[in-house]
């Protein structure tokens, strides 16, 4: 049986603050999996950081006229911050501009290299005349020949059909500093990594993954199909890994040579131990979280230099790739300010109540579309109305007529109600195994609404009318044993509200363990002391959803 589980996000790039969409299809389905499986015993490392190198700072960095590091401090704080406030719960948060990162890749780069899998070629690279630099990557950007997007990348058709791409399939292109079309094709030398040799080995791999969604598997599959192409790994910039080769001094490595090795060395940052998870082959269970236009990167060029290395790395189990989720009908866009950014959000809602609803949306099939009316009505119904209610008229109604004390059950007969547990309980546990999180939702959603439902069958408040107070205290006692079963189950989604909920039950902490249970068990003592908590949550009133939509809807 494996014990260790890898779990990554993808490294964010450091450009911007994060925004709901990006935080709902990668970051926070790692964190809910994560947090699942700690509650199950595994031992897991949980790593992801900022993705420093690259383009994307650089521009940022012009954009913003201030020098690159001190650029990339910002955001990676910024974002850290964010993390922080949404209760991500990383074994390690790291980032990729340090010695450890760079002494990885500079071996990596000697290994593949050793291995005769390492090829200099020269090629024609758009040289902008007026800028008086060679254009790479985000640098220059033109029309996609695949799909006709006229933001295409020189490296992605990123906000296109995500195609990836080289810098002379770009149609008409434009140097994205000055905006310039006087570009030079000038020739340069660049190391390229011989992708093409490792096409069977990566084959082979590939037919042995299970469990990936559909979206990642098609990515993967159609770039086999089309052939691996021999991949350039340099570039003519200077923010980046040095290329540890003679003739190479003013080059670095492609951002995408370096980042997805991130994640090894942050987990080497992270613990000494990190090869119990990286250098464990088949007893460890590696999952990683992305958006489709993370994929082929992670299910062919990462690996491709994993399987080459031929030294035991740990490649991806299961590759979770999640589609993008819009806002009112568009995209988010930092430039119109339409969108959600969560150093915002936070100053709207708890966290939890973005966790859940957001969860709830994950873009687990289809791009998705969210809402402010969305998140509202997910609020209101769900975790005011089902969970929060329930929680609070127990508590209520217990504390008017028994006093802080859980009453007894005195072998009150559940048959029926018990066996419906157990089933929600298994559907949402192997949904969660599956990472299948909007299944996870519904299952938990069900949950919930056992107990209103008990309650509204056996109306303990008539009882205590009628005077039947023993039968009203044990339905009560039920209810007090589901709001513990209900912390622990909803603590993956809405960890800080499962804490609140833990905490109704007194000094109960050294045996009320928080693992995942098996199957629903009465763990409340009679007697045992409680206290009544604040509503767990708050309604989204109709001026509150104005507020929002007002604040957030640009287009
Ligand atoms: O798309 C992005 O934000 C990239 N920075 C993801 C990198 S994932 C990994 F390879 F680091
Ligand atoms: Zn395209």
């Amino acid at each position: 049986m494996k014990n260790k589980y890898l779990i990554t996000s993808a490294l964010p790039y450091v450009n911007n603050v994060m925004h709901i969409g990006h935080f709902c299809g990668v970051y926070l389905p790692a964190d809910v999996y994560a947090r699942f499986c700690r509650a199950r015993g595994r031992d897991v490392l949980f790593v992801c950081g900022a993705d420093e190198h690259g383009t994307a700072s650089e521009i940022g960095a012009l954009k913003e006229n201030i020098p690159i590091e001190e650029y990339v401090d910002k955001y990676r704080i910024l974002q850290e911050q964010d993390f922080c406030n949404f209760n991500m719960q990383f074994d390690f948060y790291g980032r990729t501009h340090t010695e450890l990162h760079k002494d990885l890749i500079q071996n990596l780069f000697t290994r593949l290299d050793e291995q005769g899998l390492i090829e200099e070629r020269t090629t024609r690279q758009p040289y902008s005349v007026d800028d008086k630099m060679f254009l790479a990557d985000r640098f220059i950007e033109g029309t996609c020949p695949k799909c006709g997007n006229d933001k295409a990348r020189g490296d992605q058709c990123d906000s296109g059909c995500g195609s990836v791409l080289e810098p002379t399939d770009l149609i008409n292109p434009r140097s994205v500093i000055s905006g310039s079309h006087n570009i030079d094709w000038r020739d340069t030398k660049h190391l390229y990594f011989r992708a093409s040799a490792m096409e069977g080995k990566l084959r082979e791999w590939i037919g042995t993954r299970r469990g990936w969604p559909k979206t990642a598997l098609s990515i993967a599959n159609k770039w086999l199909d089309e052939g691996l192409r021999d991949t350039p790994i340099t570039r003519d910039l200077k923010w980046g890994i040095p290329v540890n080769k003679p003739g190479y001094e003013d080059k670095v490595f492609y951002v995408w040579f370096d980042a997805p090795w991130g994640y090894v060395s942050i987990s080497q940052a992270a613990t000494p131990n990190w090869a119990e998870w990286w250098k464990a082959g088949d007893d460890c269970h590696y999952t990683q979280f992305m958006g489709k236009d993370n994929v082929a990167f992670h299910s062919v060029f990462f690996p491709e230099q994993q399987l080459a290395m031929n030294d035991n790395w740990k490649t991806v189990d299961v590759l979770k790739a999640n589609n993008f989720l819009n806002f009112e009908g568009g995209k988010t866009s930092k430039s119109t300010g339409h969108g959600v950014f969560l150093n915002d959000a936070i100053n709207d809602a708890p966290a939890d109540c973005w966790r859940y609803s957001l969860i709830a949306s994950t873009p687990e099939t289809d791009d998705t579309d969210f809402t402010i009316q969305r998140f509202a009505d997910i609020v209101n119904k769900d975790l005011n109305g089902i969970l929060g209610n329930f929680v609070s008229r127990v508590c209520k109604l217990t504390e008017k007529n028994f006093g802080n004390l859980c009453p007894p059950s005195r072998g009150f007969d559940v048959a029926g109600f018990e066996s419906t547990l157990n089933e929600k309980l298994s559907e949402l546990t192997g949904s969660l195994e599956a990472c299948e999180f909007r299944k996870a939702v519904a299952a938990l959603r069900e949950l919930w609404a056992t107990g209103n439902e008990f309650m509204a069958q056996n109306e303990p408040w008539t009882l205590v009318k009628n005077g039947d107070m023993d039968r009203a205290g044990a339905i009560l006692n039920e209810c007090f044993q589901l709001i513990d079963f209900y912390a622990r189950v909803s603590a993956p989604f809405i960890p800080k509200t499962s804490e609140k909920m833990k905490k109704i039950f007194v000094g109960a902490d050294d045996y009320l363990s928080s693992n995942w249970p098996d199957k629903y068990e009465r763990r409340i003592k009679d007697g045992q002391e409680f206290t009544v908590p604040e509503n767990l949550f708050d309604r989204i009133d109709a001026e509150k959803i104005a507020e929002m939509t007002t604040k957030y809807v640009k287009k």
